[in-house]
């Protein structure tokens, strides 16, 4: 596969004599795509049924003939005012019960039908005049499902939809009863009318309860996404994105991903570490400011490499400085680079920068482009100039599965979001910080949903913080040969949220008698190096113990190949274990310096200095934000 550029564009903010000069210079720059008509909506549909499709065609001719390639977006994340006061109450509402207002984006609830069916009429429209269209290469649907916390809302057609659903589900209010376990506290239903919403309640309301309204509003997103690709589908022969986001986990991207055909995401490393990595440290984020988390990005893409079973592209990477961020520093000069090379080697088949020209109006004047509101070059252009002249001698890129996968399941987000049972425990962080470790050891790894029924021939899979088993994954571990590493807090609830009655794990032959969840400064050192933090199970193992605490705790215990690790432990502990593990499994290891990281692909590797100074490997020295291709016999 040849990776390839693109960029995002807005015909409808710049005068049309400009267009072709901007297309040109597109080209010159060495891009090949260009995505558009995202948030066009008002300028396409200024009335109800009266359309104006007469600019767009202009700007997708004037694109098409210099050798562009179109992504065209539809616009539903923008709704115009009329379709507002049309549908006044499509509006999402959030968890204390206000109304989200016109003025921004994304104003609208997922689950209003009314809003569901505009959309995908006017994604049909779009089909129809576009889909035969030789320029229009691909389609996004909607931009960034979940931005501005709008996946969850609280407004009545949630509610009326909520009912339905577990109407749906439950068949009787006995059988919601017994699953959910009403007989607490009295919470007995004998209608699904009389049900509300979780939001509100005097205290927490019944666990079951909201993991079942968190599954539920995860399918609106789902079933609003098919809407579109279904009124599409006729018309539009062509490939469907979507672009997700960076730790936003409210809805199941895979199952979203079953609907399409790639998956992409936008890539903004400075501002998700100051925006969204907030257990990291001052001193980590002052390290990485202008440079991004070492494993941010590379654990999104190997996530959205497998919501796009294997195709997927960065939709949005980032230029320069954002906007949105607490703070918004300069990337250091290569970062851009960098940045792009990064998400090639893990497989991108297209890197595509936001936007083309920094906009001198509304909402996000203060953020970079590839150009300045003045048309000259910004460091994002003389960056992309760079990437895609290397990119010309790059060869194929040919991704290959690797040893190590790690499993990542949005439910057991939600449940543990709804029942953390300490304040520190996140099931993200759990991974990531696990996915962490295993990239300090210089590991390829991949992500795999928990429905996975089979680990092919990998030899190392992690499965932390599950909430739940299920049939697919049983078999998927049942039928493979390699080391399953479980815990901490895996398979300790059923489906339904309740502790199971064999206490769980269900796994290496043990058993979780307790938990505790530790406070930030509490830690329990293991005997061999590295610290418990946030979280402990004791258990009663039938089965080896291959690590304890210094008190003879029992951390890690094994029945063979299958291994359950008791409790969340720091960089330390984790790369310990995984690096003795890795070796029982023949998985070379190293142990790379801070902010150096590495990606195998077919044949080579590239390596990567996040850090904001020189840094050696292996006696290689490669400078602050650069990276160097290394020709490699065989993986890792
Ligand atoms: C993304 C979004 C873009 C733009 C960008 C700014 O979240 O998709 O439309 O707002 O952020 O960084």
């Amino acid at each position: 596969m040849k990776p390839t550029l693109g960029v995002c564009y807005y015909p409808e903010h710049w005068p049309e004599d400009m267009w072709a000069e901007d297309a040109k210079r597109m080209v010159a720059t060495g891009l090949t795509w260009v995505r558009i008509g995202e948030f066009a909506w008002s300028r396409l549909e200024a009335k109800e049924g009266v359309f104006t499709w007469q600019w767009l065609d202009k700007a997708v001719e004037i694109l098409g003939n210099a050798g562009l390639k179109v992504i065209m977006g539809t616009p539903s994340a923008t709704p115009p005012r009329w379709v507002v006061d049309k549908y006044p109450d499509m509006l999402s509402v959030d968890i204390e019960g206000k109304t989200r207002k016109f003025g921004s984006r994304r104003h609208y609830c997922f689950s209003h039908l009314g809003f569901r069916a505009e959309a995908a009429r006017m994604a049909a429209a779009m089909a129809k005049r576009y889909g035969n269209n030789p320029a229009i290469h691909a389609w996004q649907i909607d931009n960034e499902y979940g931005c501005h916390d709008t996946t969850l809302s609280y407004s009545k057609s949630a509610l009326n939809g909520f009912r339905n659903w577990l109407a749906q589900k439950y068949q009787s209010p006995s059988a919601l009863n017994h699953a959910w376990g009403n007989i607490f506290w009295s919470m007995e239903y004998d209608d699904f009318d009389q049900i509300e919403l979780p939001n509100l309640t005097v205290t927490e309301a019944n666990p079951s309860h909201w993991l079942d309204y968190r599954r539920f509003m995860s399918d609106q997103v789902v079933a609003f996404n098919k809407a579109q690709v279904q009124a599409m589908r006729p018309y539009a022969a062509q490939p469907f994105i979507h672009n997700y986001m960076g730790r936003i986990t409210d809805f199941d991207h895979f199952t979203v991903g079953n609907d399409l055909e790639i998956a992409s995401w936008d890539s903004y490393p400075m501002g998700f570490l100051e925006h969204v990595l907030s257990e990291e440290t001052e001193e980590w984020k002052a390290h990485f400011s202008n440079q991004g988390d070492p494993d941010f990005q590379a654990f999104h893409h190997d996530l959205y490499r497998a919501v796009g079973h294997g195709r997927w592209w960065v939709m949005e990477q980032q230029p320069g400085p954002v906007n949105w961020a607490p703070y918004n520093p300069i990337p250091l000069d290569g970062m851009i680079k960098l940045w792009t090379m990064e998400a090639i080697a893990h497989g991108a088949e297209v890197v595509s920068y936001f936007r083309w020209r920094q906009a001198p109006f509304a909402q996000e004047q203060m953020h970079a482009g590839l150009l300045r509101p003045d048309s000259a070059n910004a460091q994002g252009q003389i960056e992309a100039l760079a990437v895609a002249d290397e990119l010309a001698s790059l060869g194929d890129i040919e991704h290959e599965d690797s040893d190590v996968a790690i499993i990542f399941d949005y439910e057991s987000q939600w449940a543990w979001e709804i029942q953390p049972q300490g304040q520190g425990f996140d099931y993200f962080r759990l991974v990531f910080e696990q996915y962490r470790a295993l990239r300090h050891l210089g590991l390829n790894v991949d992500i795999l949903p928990a429905t996975a029924n089979d680990f092919g021939a990998r030899k190392l899979v992690l499965i932390p913080g599950l909430m739940a088993w299920n049939d697919n994954l049983r078999h998927a571990v049942d039928h493979f040969d390699g080391l399953v590493i479980t815990g901490p807090r895996t398979g300790l609830k059923t489906k339904n949220m309740q502790i199971p009655p064999t206490l769980g794990p269900d796994f290496a032959s043990t058993t979780i008698s307790r938990v505790a969840s530790l406070r930030p400064n509490v830690t329990i050192p293991l005997a061999n190096g590295g610290n418990i933090i946030k979280w402990q199970e004791i258990l009663e193992p039938n089965s080896s113990i291959i690590e304890t605490t210094t008190d003879n705790i029992p951390v890690l215990v094994a029945d063979g190949k299958r291994h359950y690790l008791s409790s969340w432990l720091d960089q330390e502990g984790y790369k310990r274990i995984f690096s003795d593990l890795c070796d029982q499994q023949k998985i070379e290891t190293m142990d790379m310096p801070e902010g150096v990281r590495q990606r195998a692909i077919k044949g080579k590797k590239l390596i990567i200095n996040y850090n904001p100074h020189d840094s050696e490997l292996n006696g290689v020295s490669i400078s602050a934000a650069g990276y160097l291709w290394q020709e490699v016999r065989c993986r890792n």
